[in-house]
């Protein structure tokens, strides 16, 4: 055996003590609560690595608030990611996919709590039942409220520039804790033999420019024509700029831009006939999202403004999500301006 196999090992409370210890002026609130949205992570990873051994893949028999069924892995993430929450007495209220109202936590420290929680708790819930990847995505605020009073729901709608930190889980073929405190983006890959998230993507940067477009093709015939003309971009031969590019869909936020961080690419959710708004929301989906990409190097849009800036007017918002590596994104916005 070697001596030094794997080791320095740095665990994710490891780094997260660390970073604490740059900031004298940090109370070590933050750190509490990512501690315990670690621990969430963790206990949800189990359960989902048993999906297929337990009953708990169908259907839970509710219809959440965007109209859709709710598996019983939702129920579960759900649970355990507000208990998690909870637990840390940092926060005030949480407002997740799976609930239509904000949840406030009115008893002792929480209470008092600086922090709100907007969570996608499941992301791309309806690939559990084929053994494709899944996600969870978080993202912090400082509260708005005066703290000892109960939060509402105006907490919530504060534009993604005043996020304090954002992540995303994906429970993969390695499960991975990725997360940004503003300082860059750092990924955390969870050794099963230990129980322990390590630091695997230290200060992780995307490409430039990659070769990988990631759309659901399907809906092409309602897309705007400045999408259909960006694929017809992406799939034209040119040595020079390495195209054709390559489609890449899997139909979970969270795995298809968790692959494009790395490789280079872009993602992209516009708005549809069917969804004149888009499909994915903003405040738990987008907004995340779009921190982790600015901090990594690349851009987030709804097409024509930049993701974080937009003013949130409802929990449950959509908007269209076009988000990945710079150039590809100036690209499309090339190609969004001239055609509309
Ligand atoms: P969720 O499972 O949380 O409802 O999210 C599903 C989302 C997102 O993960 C994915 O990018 C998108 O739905 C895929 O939508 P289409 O199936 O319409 O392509
Ligand atoms: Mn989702
Ligand atoms: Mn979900």
């Amino acid at each position: 055996m070697q001596a030094s196999a794997g080791y320095p090992i740095v665990t994710l409370n490891e780094f997260i003590i660390n970073r604490q210890d740059e900031h004298p002026e940090a109370k070590g609130d933050l750190s509490r609560l990512l501690h315990h949205i670690g621990i969430a992570a963790k206990i949800v990873n189990k359960k989902i690595n048993k999906a297929g051994l337990v009953d708990i893949l169908g259907k839970a028999g509710e219809v959440n608030v965007q109209g859709e069924d709710v598996k019983k892995l939702d129920v579960f993430a759900n649970d355990h990611f507000m208990a998690a929450i909870k637990a840390s007495g940092e926060v005030c209220a949480v407002a997740s996919e799976e609930n239509q109202e904000i949840i406030t936590f009115d008893e002792g420290l929480s209470r008092e709590g600086h922090y709100i929680v907007c969570m996608d708790p499941l992301d791309g819930s309806s690939n559990i039942e084929v053994n494709v990847s899944v996600g969870t995505i978080f993202s912090i605020y400082r509260r708005l409220s005066p703290g000892g009073e109960q939060a509402d729901v105006s907490d919530f709608l504060q534009p993604g520039t005043r996020q304090v930190a954002a992540g995303y889980v994906i429970y993969g073929s390695s499960t991975m804790l990725v997360y940004t405190t503003g300082e860059g983006v750092d990924g955390f890959t969870l050794d099963p033999g230990i129980g322990e998230f390590c630091l695997s993507h230290a200060r992780i940067r995307t490409p430039d420019t990659g070769r990988i477009y990631s759309i659901n093709e399907g809906n092409y015939i309602h897309f705007p024509l400045g999408v259909k003309k960006y694929i017809k971009y992406c799939q034209e031969i040119d040595p020079e700029t390495d195209r054709p590019y390559t489609s890449r869909y899997i139909g979970s936020l969270v795995s298809d831009f968790h692959r494009n961080l790395l490789m280079g690419g872009i993602f992209i959710y516009p708005q549809t006939q069917a969804a004149p708004k888009g499909k994915l929301r903003l405040i738990y989906e987008c907004n995340p999202i779009a921190f982790i990409a600015e901090q990594a190097n690349g851009a987030a849009s709804n097409g024509t403004g930049r993701t974080l800036d937009e003013v949130p007017v409802s929990l449950h918002q959509r908007v269209p999500f076009y988000v990945g590596s710079r150039e590809m994104m100036d690209r499309v916005h090339g190609f969004l301006a001239e055609y509309g």
